[in-house]
Protein backbone atom coordinates (compact mmCIF):
# COMPACT_ATOMS: atom_id res chain seq x y z
CA UNK A 1 0.00 0.00 0.00
CA UNK A 2 1.43 3.56 -0.79
CA UNK A 3 0.97 6.18 1.52
CA UNK A 4 -1.21 9.15 0.40
CA UNK A 5 1.17 12.31 0.81
CA UNK A 6 -0.52 16.02 0.85
CA UNK A 7 2.73 18.17 -0.60
CA UNK A 8 2.22 22.03 -0.99
CA UNK A 9 4.71 24.12 -3.21
CA UNK A 10 4.86 27.76 -1.63
CA UNK A 11 6.75 28.78 -4.75
CA UNK A 12 8.42 32.41 -3.58
CA UNK A 13 5.74 33.49 -1.81
CA UNK A 14 5.63 33.43 2.05
CA UNK A 15 7.88 35.18 4.71
CA UNK A 16 8.13 34.83 8.68
CA UNK A 17 4.87 35.69 9.52
CA UNK A 18 3.12 33.01 6.45
CA UNK A 19 4.87 30.83 9.46
CA UNK A 20 1.34 31.12 11.09
CA UNK A 21 -0.21 29.03 8.62
CA UNK A 22 1.98 26.18 9.00
CA UNK A 23 1.07 26.13 12.31
CA UNK A 24 -2.59 26.01 11.72
CA UNK A 25 -1.90 23.38 9.62
CA UNK A 26 -0.43 21.21 12.52
CA UNK A 27 -3.47 19.36 13.89
CA UNK A 28 -5.26 19.02 10.07
CA UNK A 29 -1.74 17.04 9.26
CA UNK A 30 -2.14 14.97 12.30
CA UNK A 31 -3.39 11.96 10.58
CA UNK A 32 -3.16 8.15 10.39
CA UNK A 33 -3.10 7.68 6.11
CA UNK A 34 -1.72 10.37 5.11
CA UNK A 35 1.95 12.08 5.04
CA UNK A 36 1.67 16.32 4.46
CA UNK A 37 4.62 17.99 3.08
CA UNK A 38 5.24 21.66 2.64
CA UNK A 39 8.16 22.86 0.52
CA UNK A 40 8.75 26.43 1.87
CA UNK A 41 11.42 29.20 -0.10
CA UNK A 42 14.84 28.25 1.31
CA UNK A 43 15.00 31.51 3.71
CA UNK A 44 11.98 29.92 5.78
CA UNK A 45 13.32 26.05 5.59
CA UNK A 46 15.10 26.43 9.35
CA UNK A 47 12.43 28.52 11.03
CA UNK A 48 9.36 26.19 8.98
CA UNK A 49 10.99 23.01 10.46
CA UNK A 50 10.94 24.65 14.10
CA UNK A 51 7.65 25.57 13.61
CA UNK A 52 6.62 22.09 12.16
CA UNK A 53 8.13 20.16 15.32
CA UNK A 54 6.07 17.35 16.92
CA UNK A 55 3.88 17.48 14.11
CA UNK A 56 3.37 15.38 10.97
CA UNK A 57 4.39 17.44 8.78
CA UNK A 58 7.73 17.65 6.71
CA UNK A 59 9.79 20.50 5.22
CA UNK A 60 11.03 20.57 1.49
CA UNK A 61 12.96 22.69 -0.53
CA UNK A 62 12.34 23.77 -4.14
CA UNK A 63 15.32 23.35 -5.78
CA UNK A 64 18.74 22.14 -4.97
CA UNK A 65 22.17 21.68 -7.05
CA UNK A 66 23.10 18.93 -8.71
CA UNK A 67 27.06 19.41 -6.99
CA UNK A 68 27.64 19.27 -3.34
CA UNK A 69 29.51 22.55 -3.45
CA UNK A 70 31.77 25.13 -5.34
CA UNK A 71 31.66 28.34 -6.83
CA UNK A 72 27.59 28.96 -7.64
CA UNK A 73 26.23 31.75 -6.18
CA UNK A 74 22.79 32.12 -5.30
CA UNK A 75 22.72 28.34 -5.47
CA UNK A 76 21.90 25.82 -2.64
CA UNK A 77 22.70 22.31 -2.16
CA UNK A 78 21.17 19.34 -1.45
CA UNK A 79 23.25 19.08 2.08
CA UNK A 80 22.36 22.75 2.81
CA UNK A 81 18.57 22.07 2.33
CA UNK A 82 18.90 18.86 5.02
CA UNK A 83 20.87 21.15 7.53
CA UNK A 84 18.09 23.67 7.06
CA UNK A 85 15.75 21.16 8.15
CA UNK A 86 14.19 19.39 4.95
CA UNK A 87 13.46 16.12 4.53
CA UNK A 88 12.28 16.46 0.81
CA UNK A 89 13.19 18.73 -2.20
CA UNK A 90 10.63 19.57 -5.53
CA UNK A 91 13.29 19.08 -8.89
CA UNK A 92 12.26 19.85 -12.22
CA UNK A 93 9.50 22.18 -11.35
CA UNK A 94 7.62 23.36 -14.83
CA UNK A 95 9.05 26.77 -13.57
CA UNK A 96 12.22 25.99 -13.04
CA UNK A 97 12.18 23.83 -16.58
CA UNK A 98 11.03 26.96 -18.57
CA UNK A 99 12.75 29.81 -15.78
CA UNK A 100 16.35 28.17 -15.94
CA UNK A 101 16.62 26.32 -19.11
CA UNK A 102 16.50 23.00 -17.00
CA UNK A 103 17.07 19.37 -19.29
CA UNK A 104 15.53 16.18 -18.04
CA UNK A 105 19.57 15.36 -17.59
CA UNK A 106 19.99 18.79 -14.53
CA UNK A 107 16.98 17.44 -13.14
CA UNK A 108 18.17 13.57 -13.07
CA UNK A 109 21.61 14.78 -11.46
CA UNK A 110 20.03 17.41 -9.28
CA UNK A 111 17.91 14.46 -7.70
CA UNK A 112 21.06 11.84 -7.57
CA UNK A 113 22.47 14.93 -5.34
CA UNK A 114 18.93 14.49 -3.32
CA UNK A 115 19.50 11.02 -3.01
CA UNK A 116 23.04 11.10 -1.74
CA UNK A 117 22.17 13.39 0.98
CA UNK A 118 19.15 10.88 2.18
CA UNK A 119 16.34 13.46 0.85
CA UNK A 120 13.23 12.45 -1.06
CA UNK A 121 12.96 13.97 -4.68
CA UNK A 122 9.79 15.23 -5.44
CA UNK A 123 10.15 14.98 -9.69
CA UNK A 124 7.63 16.93 -11.59
CA UNK A 125 6.81 16.02 -15.17
CA UNK A 126 4.34 18.20 -16.98
CA UNK A 127 3.00 18.43 -20.85
CA UNK A 128 2.81 22.73 -22.32
CA UNK A 129 -0.42 23.35 -23.82
CA UNK A 130 0.76 23.12 -27.47
CA UNK A 131 2.21 19.30 -26.53
CA UNK A 132 -1.22 18.77 -25.50
CA UNK A 133 -3.01 20.28 -27.92
CA UNK A 134 -0.88 18.14 -30.79
CA UNK A 135 -1.27 14.86 -29.34
CA UNK A 136 2.21 14.91 -27.88
CA UNK A 137 1.32 13.90 -23.89
CA UNK A 138 2.10 10.80 -23.65
CA UNK A 139 5.80 10.63 -25.59
CA UNK A 140 6.42 14.11 -23.47
CA UNK A 141 5.64 12.34 -20.12
CA UNK A 142 7.54 9.33 -21.23
CA UNK A 143 10.54 10.95 -22.34
CA UNK A 144 10.62 13.31 -19.24
CA UNK A 145 10.16 10.47 -16.98
CA UNK A 146 12.68 8.79 -18.58
CA UNK A 147 15.73 11.29 -18.84
CA UNK A 148 15.09 12.77 -15.14
CA UNK A 149 14.76 9.87 -13.11
CA UNK A 150 17.81 8.16 -11.89
CA UNK A 151 18.15 4.94 -11.85
CA UNK A 152 18.85 4.45 -8.07
CA UNK A 153 15.31 5.93 -7.67
CA UNK A 154 13.15 3.57 -5.16
CA UNK A 155 10.04 3.79 -3.84
CA UNK A 156 11.12 5.65 -0.58
CA UNK A 157 13.72 7.85 -2.05
CA UNK A 158 10.77 9.47 -5.29
CA UNK A 159 8.07 10.77 -5.76
CA UNK A 160 6.50 11.46 -9.09
CA UNK A 161 4.36 14.33 -9.42
CA UNK A 162 2.32 14.97 -12.99
CA UNK A 163 1.83 18.30 -13.62
CA UNK A 164 0.02 19.46 -16.65
CA UNK A 165 1.51 23.23 -16.93
CA UNK A 166 -1.29 24.18 -18.70
CA UNK A 167 -3.15 23.52 -15.66
CA UNK A 168 -0.56 25.75 -13.06
CA UNK A 169 -1.83 28.72 -11.39
CA UNK A 170 -4.74 28.70 -14.41
CA UNK A 171 -7.68 27.14 -12.50
CA UNK A 172 -8.17 24.41 -15.56
CA UNK A 173 -7.55 21.06 -14.59
CA UNK A 174 -7.55 17.99 -17.03
CA UNK A 175 -10.20 15.46 -16.69
CA UNK A 176 -10.69 12.98 -14.66
CA UNK A 177 -9.84 10.69 -17.86
CA UNK A 178 -6.72 12.62 -18.54
CA UNK A 179 -5.72 12.12 -15.17
CA UNK A 180 -6.07 8.67 -15.06
CA UNK A 181 -4.43 8.21 -18.34
CA UNK A 182 -1.23 9.74 -18.07
CA UNK A 183 -0.82 8.52 -14.27
CA UNK A 184 -1.50 4.99 -15.23
CA UNK A 185 1.37 5.41 -18.06
CA UNK A 186 3.16 6.63 -15.98
CA UNK A 187 2.78 3.82 -13.36
CA UNK A 188 3.68 1.24 -16.15
CA UNK A 189 6.96 3.20 -16.65
CA UNK A 190 7.91 2.84 -13.26
CA UNK A 191 7.24 -0.59 -12.91
CA UNK A 192 8.40 -1.55 -15.90
CA UNK A 193 12.13 0.27 -14.86
CA UNK A 194 11.98 -0.33 -11.48
CA UNK A 195 9.88 -3.79 -10.50
CA UNK A 196 8.34 -3.60 -7.20
CA UNK A 197 9.62 -0.23 -6.55
CA UNK A 198 8.16 1.18 -9.56
CA UNK A 199 5.24 -0.10 -7.77
CA UNK A 200 5.48 1.73 -4.57
CA UNK A 201 6.45 5.40 -5.66
CA UNK A 202 3.99 7.50 -5.34
CA UNK A 203 2.63 9.72 -8.24
CA UNK A 204 0.89 12.92 -7.04
CA UNK A 205 -1.18 15.28 -9.27
CA UNK A 206 -0.48 19.17 -9.45
CA UNK A 207 -2.17 22.11 -11.48
CA UNK A 208 -4.94 24.00 -9.71
CA UNK A 209 -5.93 21.91 -6.90
CA UNK A 210 -8.49 22.70 -4.35
CA UNK A 211 -11.03 21.95 -1.73
CA UNK A 212 -13.58 21.40 -4.41
CA UNK A 213 -11.94 19.30 -6.59
CA UNK A 214 -9.61 17.23 -4.31
CA UNK A 215 -12.14 14.51 -3.96
CA UNK A 216 -12.73 13.63 -6.85
CA UNK A 217 -8.91 14.06 -8.38
CA UNK A 218 -7.75 11.53 -5.20
CA UNK A 219 -10.57 8.77 -6.36
CA UNK A 220 -8.40 8.69 -10.06
CA UNK A 221 -6.62 5.19 -10.15
CA UNK A 222 -2.85 6.20 -9.29
CA UNK A 223 -3.53 8.97 -7.98
CA UNK A 224 -1.59 9.31 -4.39
CA UNK A 225 -1.71 12.59 -3.62
CA UNK A 226 -1.65 16.38 -4.87
CA UNK A 227 1.32 19.16 -5.55
CA UNK A 228 -0.71 22.11 -4.10
CA UNK A 229 0.46 25.46 -5.21
CA UNK A 230 -1.64 28.08 -4.50
CA UNK A 231 -4.07 26.10 -2.04
CA UNK A 232 -0.93 25.52 -0.20
CA UNK A 233 -0.60 29.15 1.48
CA UNK A 234 -3.50 29.28 3.18
CA UNK A 235 -3.90 26.61 6.03
CA UNK A 236 -8.41 26.30 5.55
CA UNK A 237 -7.70 25.53 2.09
CA UNK A 238 -4.75 22.97 2.49
CA UNK A 239 -6.39 21.53 5.18
CA UNK A 240 -9.77 20.70 3.71
CA UNK A 241 -7.47 19.40 0.92
CA UNK A 242 -5.56 16.94 3.39
CA UNK A 243 -9.03 15.93 4.68
CA UNK A 244 -10.36 15.36 1.00
CA UNK A 245 -7.02 13.02 1.05
CA UNK A 246 -7.40 11.14 4.00
CA UNK A 247 -10.04 9.81 3.58
CA UNK A 248 -10.11 8.88 -0.33
P1 LIG B 1 -1.28 25.56 -8.39
O1 LIG B 1 -1.86 24.60 -7.38
O2 LIG B 1 -1.20 26.98 -7.89
O3 LIG B 1 -1.92 25.42 -9.73
O4 LIG B 1 0.27 25.13 -8.60
C1 LIG B 1 0.59 23.81 -8.85
C2 LIG B 1 2.05 23.65 -8.76
O5 LIG B 1 2.78 24.10 -9.61
C3 LIG B 1 2.59 22.94 -7.59
O6 LIG B 1 3.94 22.65 -7.74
Amino acid sequence: MRRKLAAGNWKMNGVTANLSELSNMKDAADTKQTDVLICTPAPLISRASVTAEGSNIAIGGQDCHANASGAHTGDISAEMLVDAGADYVITGHSERRVDHGETDAIVAAKSSSAYANDLVAVICLGESLQERESGQTLDVIGTQLAGSTPDAATADNTVIAYEPVWAIGTGKVPTLEQIAEVHDFIRAGLTERFGDDGDGMRILYGGSVKPSNATEIFAVSNVDGALVGGASLKADDFNAIISALDVS
